[in-house]
């Protein structure tokens, strides 16, 4: 989605405006664009495509020496990937200058309404009509003008707004998108995601829902769009640089893959009480006896995070006993949902940002549930929205494609699930072993990883394959569900997932000669139903791609090509076999020549609806 960078202090902005946008790359974006306050007036540069290209723009272009300035990376809504819409924007006259995230929903009435005023625009956006906006408002402050303009839109926005008529003043205000304020030594990092802060300061705080941040080099004020003021939480980011830098890997995505048994073990590292056969999570305390007698739960993501979900679902009702269900947050939030008394609501999400997940989580608080969150991103809007919780620790995942966030959230599901578990039915002979198997995770994800090479021939094999199908039953229909989206967001080839039962029932019409079919056939309890579904498959021509438990003879004859995982206890299996999956899909879109951290279309953080 879209990124801010603000900057002001006292070394030139442009520099560090630019390296900002580099970081927020990551997000998803076509264009982009920055603006620098100079002596007579603001320099502004869009370009569409690339920041280098915005980069390579700014390289023979004098000005740009100030110090105060703005940037953004734009993915489009209202209106095509050109220079034009491309943000910065500013009014006629060129007096306020502003960058945008989000969608202002009643543009086009505010536009009918400033072209009365004799205001024209110059693009097709929602953006430059709220920069017109503050300009028609605009009486000697900009950030009672902002205050105004905010007043009037309906919407989601995160921004940032300069005026050459205040050359020393930087206004910032969210309500939706994310906006945090890097606080340095007599200068302000502001940014949409803190990965474009950490590079300067490591204090800085989150804006919430309509509140605004006046910004000069020497002082800080924040309140809210109603001019009460609010007194900021600063907090330490934990984001290392080295955790934002490729460090030795060509993506993001496979580094992120190979770092997962190190992410998993600072997942669980102090919150496994191996001796008593307790799990300690620190997050769920306050609210142990709620959870302990809830009478249903309901997770809530979209992705990735919904396909952990669909796997706490199998671990809540088999170790805890509890009643669960998983929903789309987009569907649940508009579904008008029954939620009765003693429900508990989960959301997750990797961003702690996901608009939509966002939404629901705020629909079930309404109708009085307990909320938890299940989040990678500290300080994020789910996290800070949420009645308790449990951090990922898995470090930020940059690549777009979701890993490392996957096995940390499933991680966390087995963790909460085991510590309701224990408070509930849950023998401590049976939660001590479910511990020792959780501990050994990371051990046994290493020795996936080490097959990376074969992993990477056998997807070669069937590289020019465009359609391919994920089976898996029980707790592992989840992982054939994020195996197909893992390969279809990166490679752009067609894959479905489904329960492995549920192939007869349509798609094995799909089934032609050489159907790439992979199957989740590690040992457990429906290990004789999967063969049975892999020879429907094979008979049929299709080629059968099987995640099997090391030493497992029979599979030999049933599959074309095995991937080995560890074996692991049933429950815990979808931490082993989605790695091969994730790495079928990596090296899929390397062979195919795709930008593997930058798939077309798609953004990391989705925060519009
Ligand atoms: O940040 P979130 O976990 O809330 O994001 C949810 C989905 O947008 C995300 O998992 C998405 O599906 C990924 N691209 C999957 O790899």
């Amino acid at each position: 989605m879209c990124g801010i960078v603000g900057y002001i202090g006292t070394v030139s902005a442009k520099g560090l405006l630019v390296e900002g946008l580099k970081r927020l790359e990551y997000r998803g974006y076509d264009s982009a664009g920055i603006a620098v306050m100079g002596d007579k007036g603001i320099d502004i540069e869009r370009a569409v495509g690339r920041v280098a290209n915005l980069e390579g723009k700014l390289e023979g272009r004098k000005g740009f020496g100030g110090s105060l300035g703005i940037a953004h990376t734009r993915w489009a809504t209202h209106g095509a990937v050109t220079e034009t819409n491309c943000h910065p924007h500013t009014d006629n006259a060129g007096k306020i200058c502003l960058v945008h995230n989000g969608i202002i929903e009643n543009y086009a009435a505010i536009r009918t309404w400033l072209g009365k005023r004799g205001h024209t625009f110059n693009s097709e956006t929602d953006t430059e009509a709220l920069a017109c906006l503050v300009a028609e408002l605009y009486d000697g402050d900009l950030e009672a003008a902002g205050n105004a303009a905010l007043k009037e839109v309906t919407g989601a926005y995160a921004i940032a707004v300069i005026s050459t008529e205040e050359p020393d003043v930087l206004v910032c205000a969210r309500k939706g998108g994310p906006l945090m304020v890097g606080v340095g030594s007599g200068e302000y990092v502001v940014a949409s995601d803190p990965s474009a802060i950490v590079a300067h300061t490591n204090r800085a705080f989150a804006l919430d829902d309509y509140n605004v941040v006046r910004l000069t080099r020497d002082s800080i004020r924040t309140s809210t769009i109603h001019n009460k003021d609010v007194t900021p939480k600063v907090m330490m980011l934990e984001a290392q640089l080295e955790e934002i830098e490729l460090g030795g890997f060509d993506h993001y995505m496979q580094k992120e893959i190979f770092e997962q048994p190190r992410a998993l073990r600072t997942t669980l590292r102090g919150r496994i009480d191996r001796d008593e056969g307790r799990i300690v999570l620190g997050g769920l305390l306050n609210n142990a006896k709620e959870l302990v007698r809830a009478r249903k739960l309901i997770m809530t993501g979209q992705g990735t995070a919904l396909h952990a979900g669909m796997i706490g679902e199998y671990l809540f009702e088999d170790f805890a006993k509890i009643p669960t269900e998983v929903e789309y947050a987009s569907e649940f939030r508009y579904r008008n949902p029954i939620v009765e008394e003693g429900t508990v609501v989960c959301a997750i999400s990797q961003s702690g940002e996901t608009a939509d997940t966002l939404a629901a989580l705020d629909e079930a608080k309404d109708k009085g549930a307990l909320a938890l969150g299940i989040v990678n991103s500290v300080g994020s809007t789910i996290s800070r929205s949420t009645d308790a919780g449990v951090y990922l620790r898995v470090g930020p995942e940059i690549g777009v494609a979701s890993t490392k966030a996957f096995t940390g959230q499933v991680a966390v599901l087995t963790m909460m699930s085991l510590f309701l578990g224990r408070r509930r039915l849950m023998s401590v002979e049976k939660c001590k072993q479910m511990i020792g198997e959780l501990e050994g995770v990371p051990d046994k994800i290493e020795l996936v990883l080490q097959q990376a090479d074969q992993i990477k021939a056998v997807t070669e094999k069937h590289i020019e394959k465009e359609n391919w199908l994920f089976m898996g039953r029980g707790v592992n229909y989840p992982t054939a569900l994020e195996g197909a989206l893992k390969l279809k967001e990166i490679s752009y080839i067609h894959a479905e997932g489904m329960p492995a039962a549920e192939m007869k029932h349509g798609p094995i019409a799909l089934i032609t000669d050489g159907l790439p079919a992979v199957f989740i056939a590690n040992q457990g309890a429906q290990y004789t139903k999967v063969l049975a579904n892999i020879a429907e498959v094979r008979a049929r021509g299709g080629h059968v791609i099987a995640v099997a438990t090391e030493g497992d003879a029979e599979i030999k004859d049933h599959a074309d090509d095995i991937l080995w995982v560890p074996e692991i206890a049933e429950p815990l299996s979808p931490l082993l076999t989605v790695v091969p999956l994730q790495l079928m899909a990596y090296y899929a879109a390397l062979l195919r020549g795709h930008d593997v951290d930058k798939p077309r279309n798609l953004a990391k953080s989705v925060t519009v609806e």
